[in-house]
């Protein structure tokens, strides 16, 4: 999709679409009295027939039959100005995108409304917004529908070009990262198994100028990483633990990780057949580390980024690992396995005793972990869970400054009696009670120390309502905005 900022007047320009938005509590002004009167009275009338109600997302259209150079006019609802964010706007730009491709238009021009934000903030959500609400999944169908990707131009009332420039510059590299990662979250899990992802992660490094290093299930041996090889022992694809490396002009390093499983039967502790294919986005975690890398290789942060990615598949067979096995990680620590379905923590074990034995400054790590954690918060946030509380601050500050939900959890020290074990450092299903809690604090043991910050992502990683809330569904590309915010937060104010 091409988006750029429009040099001059928005109506001077022949287009197939003129979007334009409109505020709930400010009436025909502006842009909406000029198409009213250039039209004839008609938006005054839609309006007062409610047949057009300036509510949030809600669309009107119109042709316009030569008396403007655009052939449709499409008015969107804004909701109420005093409520309007960066976020509205991205939401309000990624419903644009879709309804321009049901009407096949193929140029558009969009008179960005005036919000409370900069000009470059402005531009880079309706870049995020409309590149990330107008990306489909091209699927595998024999004969696939054609699509129409619109040619955006943006218009913006204050005369800020350079600052809108740079704004649309920085949200295609966030959109273009976050659509990584839901791509990779749709491929199904026979064609996307470990060393796969491990491949896409390596292509994905060259073109963006990150180092990389795999290591294949000989090295993982080596290293000792018996939680990640528990895991993938029972699938005929073996596990992989990417490293992708940035490198900063400053001493400090993030570290993120992030689950991918990219199949959860359960292994021997089975899951129910309803719903077992939606197990291919268990790698999402992982998924949301590559984008993210990616695009903070293009951004350049002052402070170094590690990504690490778990990749291993969850299969029961004669050479899974069963209830009842107790594996050694890399750290040294003891798992017993009392549940193969909590496999990730297993996994993770190793990626994140491998992050703090690299010597970084933060861990933050990412998994579509826990069921319980869409019990807790549904679909509309990440359950965050923390042993650093500085850390947890600015990750919520980060994901606010995203327009993505986190909610921190507590992470108070009783809830380490839940996965103690008779014969091992600890276990791996600890029940019921604070499944979400737990989970996190069983990856955050093997941190030794470090400030440590996990996001359940379960609700958030693939929803039946998509990124943007509005007419999509599949991989959202979860977090990995809020991870490349959170690289620039972090650089900030360091020595
Ligand atoms: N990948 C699942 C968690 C999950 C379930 C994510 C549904 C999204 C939707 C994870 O590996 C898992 O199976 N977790 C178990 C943990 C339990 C056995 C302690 C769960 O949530 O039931
Ligand atoms: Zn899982
Ligand atoms: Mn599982």
């Amino acid at each position: 999709m091409e988006v750029r900022v429009l040099e001059g007047d928005p109506w001077a320009v022949p287009a197939d679409v003129l979007a334009l938005g409109g505020f709930e509590d400010e009436g025909l002004k502006g842009g909406l009295e000029r198409v009213n009167q250039e039209l004839g009275g008609v938006l005054a009338e839609a309006l007062a027939r409610r047949e057009f109600e300036p509510k949030p997302l809600k669309t009107w259209s119109t042709y316009t039959l030569g008396r403007l150079l655009a052939r449709q006019v499409v008015v969107i609802g804004l909701g109420r100005q005093s409520e309007f964010d960066a976020h509205s706007l991205r939401r309000v730009a990624g419903k644009l995108a879709q309804e321009c491709q049901r009407l096949k238009a193929e140029t558009v021009v969009f008179a960005v409304p005036a919000a409370r934000m900069s000009v470059g903030e402005a531009a880079q959500a309706v870049t995020e917004g409309l590149m990330v609400g107008g990306w489909r999944f091209a699927g595998y169908q024999r004969d696939p529908e054609p699509v129409v990707s619109p040619r955006f131009a943006l218009a913006f009332a204050a005369g800020e070009r350079r600052a809108a420039e740079e704004g649309v510059r920085v949200g295609r590299i966030v959109a273009e990262a976050q659509n990584l990662t839901r791509e990779l979250g749709w491929r199904p899990s026979n064609l996307l198994y470990p060393e796969l992802l491990a491949k896409e992660a390596v292509r994905v490094a060259h073109a963006s100028g990150l180092e990389v290093e795999v290591l294949d299930e000989n090295r993982l041996a080596e290293l000792g990483m018996g939680g990640i090889l528990a895991v993938g022992q029972g699938s005929q694809h073996p596990p992989r633990l990417v490293i992708l490396r940035y490198r900063g002009s400053k001493p400090q390093t993030l570290a993120l990780v992030g689950k991918g499983i990219t199949f959860d039967s359960g292994g021997i502790s089975l899951k129910p057949a309803q719903g077992m294919e939606e197990m291919k986005y268990d790698m999402l975690g992982a998924a949301a580390v590559l984008g993210a890398m990616s695009a903070i290789a293009a951004l350049k942060p002052s402070i170094n980024v590690v990504g690490l990615m778990a990749l291993a598949q969850n299969m029961p067979s004669g050479s899974a690992y069963k209830p009842g096995d107790v594996v050694r990680t890399f750290t040294g620590k003891t798992i017993e396995i009392r549940n193969t379905d909590a496999e990730g923590r297993v996994a993770l074990a190793d990626a994140v005793g491998y992050a703090a034995h690299l010597g970084v400054d933060w861990i933050v790590e990412a998994s579509t972990l826990t069921g319980a954690a869409i019990i807790a918060l549904g679909h509309e946030a990440a359950a965050l869970i923390a042993t650093d509380q500085l850390l947890a601050g600015e990750v919520v500050a980060a994901a606010e400054e995203a327009g993505e939900r986190v909610w921190q959890l507590p992470a108070y020290p009783e809830y380490k009696e839940l996965y103690k074990s008779p014969l091992a450092d600890l276990n791996n299903s600890p029940g019921r009670d604070a499944g979400t809690i737990a989970g996190g604090l069983i990856v955050s043991e093997f941190a030794e120390g470090k400030p440590f910050a996990h996001l359940d992502i379960a609700g958030t990683a693939w929803t039946k309502a998509g990124p943007l809330n509005a007419q999509d569904q599949g991989a959202t590309g979860s977090m990995v905005r809020t991870f490349v915010r959170l690289a620039h937060r972090l650089s900030r104010d360091l020595a």
